[in-house]
């Protein structure tokens, strides 16, 4: 790997110990994936590891040193959302319990946090590029994220450049103002290696849509195509909400950290098929190969047939439009089923900052409390590792947190119906 005469001089300790240390670990974690340098990152770090678990102890022991050493990024970054919020999300007491003790660094690991960099004490959500939070990188940034929905939008979406960087690592790179050049850093990286071709007979689902292509291409590129006939040409908000789910879904189910869409995402509409490497394969999606995808989950309930006792929807955070939705929804089908309130505690995931700005938009929000629905910025797969937590009958339309969780996914249509019946569909 090469490096300028001032990295070499950090590496050999020109700069103290603790910026030494970073830039090794930044240099060995480049050389694993073949990088050729280092390139200066152009915009604010996300991090992915905002919580405070109790069993990273090398982690907190790292942060310390670094705070001694005086280390502070350029920008102020954000971070992933909290594990808890016992206020609005319904938990038993031996819950809270477990919760404390598993997550018992929470407080002073945002204090480290904080020391280092952290933008304030909203900082925590997975959608960090909405308008309303206001980390949205331009096209053409380099970056150093990690969080796996944030790092496929800001590359598909957006045109930011960011490789999917490990916990630590993404520090360590935004503290150096450095990451190493390899993937997709790269115009190299970033061409497709898979066509996919949407063939259904309306828009996908955007969460089985993702899950489908993840699946399928892993961690290659694909260039999707046929998507833009339901969501108009370029990236509007709707089309945006769309990306950041299916894109979500694609990052868990397999590993995708970049694709592009036909007419939509920038790199897409800037250079085409010419995006496409010269061997790609092909991938037919029509109506029966999302049936065939979305069939295939496991249930991971102890009783596949037991009544659902909590609802997350919201992973990744919901935007300010998609709130919107979600209220009228559940307003509607709370009255269409004829009951005074949702019939399963359910929880609507997202930012601080958006959530604001929800409280600010009118009557929404005393609408949707009223059907005994709830707000909160946790992030709920955090709330599933709780191995008490996991044992519940959850019920999502988060393929991502159906992925790395015992939730079960629905999409959006049967998962109002379930929530405001209290039954699984399948019961009748
Ligand atoms: Fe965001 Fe947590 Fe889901 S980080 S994407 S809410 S797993």
């Amino acid at each position: 790997m090469q490096l300028t005469t001032e990295e070499q001089a950090i590496l050999s300790g020109s700069k103290g110990p603790a910026l030494q240390k970073a830039m090794r670990s930044v240099v060995a974690f480049g050389e694993t994936f073949g990088a050729t340098g280092l390139v200066r990152i152009t915009g604010p770090g996300h991090l992915v590891t905002s919580f405070g678990a109790s069993m990273i102890g090398p982690h907190y022991r790292m942060m310390e040193e670094l705070i001694g050493a005086g280390l502070h990024t350029p920008w102020p970054f954000t971070v992933d959302p909290r594990p808890a919020d016992f206020k609005n999300v319904p938990s038993s007491l031996p819950e809270k319990l477990v919760t404390r003790l598993v997550y018992s660094r929470q407080r002073p690991y945002e204090a480290q946090l904080a020391r280092v960099g952290l933008r304030n004490a909203d900082a925590f959500t997975c959608t960090c590029y909405l308008p309303e939070v206001g980390n949205r990188p331009k096209f053409g940034d380099v970056l150093a994220w990690s969080e796996s929905s944030a790092v496929v939008f800001a590359n598909s979406v957006i045109g930011a450049r960011t490789n999917r960087n490990s916990g630590g690592i993404d520090l360590l790179c935004n503290l150096l103002g450095k990451a190493p050049l390899f993937g997709l850093l790269t115009d190299e990286g970033r061409r497709a290696d898979w066509l996919v071709e949407v063939r259904t007979t309306s828009l996908p689902n955007a969460q089985v849509l993702g899950s489908a292509i993840g699946m399928r291409v892993m961690e290659d590129v694909p260039y999707i195509v046929g998507l833009d006939q339901w969501l108009g040409s370029g990236v509007n908000d709707a089309a945006a909400d769309y990306l950041k789910d299916m894109g979500a879904a694609s990052a868990s189910n397999g590993a995708v950290g970049l694709y592009h869409v036909e007419g939509m995402t920038p790199e897409a509409v800037k250079i085409g098929r010419g995006l496409l490497r010269r061997e790609y394969r092909t991938y037919v999606v029509d109506d029966a190969e999302l049936e065939r995808v979305a069939a295939s989950y496991p249930v991971l309930w102890r009783e596949p047939g037991a009544r659902p006792s909590l609802c997350f929807v919201g992973c990744p955070h919901l935007s300010l439009g998609q709130l919107h939705q979600w209220t009228e929804a559940i307003v509607q089908a709370v009255r269409q089923y004829g009951r005074p309130r949702l019939a399963v505690p359910t929880v609507l995931c997202a930012a601080p900052d958006v959530l604001r700005a929800f409280r600010a938009s009118g009557s929404a929000e005393a609408r949707l409390l009223a059907t005994g629905a709830r707000l909160t910025s946790l992030c709920p797969l955090m709330f599933m590792n709780n191995p008490l937590s996991a044992r519940r009958p959850v019920v999502t339309n988060s393929n991502k947190l159906r992925t790395y969780s015992t939730a079960r996914f629905y999409p959006d249509e049967e998962l109002l119906a379930i929530i405001s019946s209290g039954r699984l569909q399948e019961e009748g």
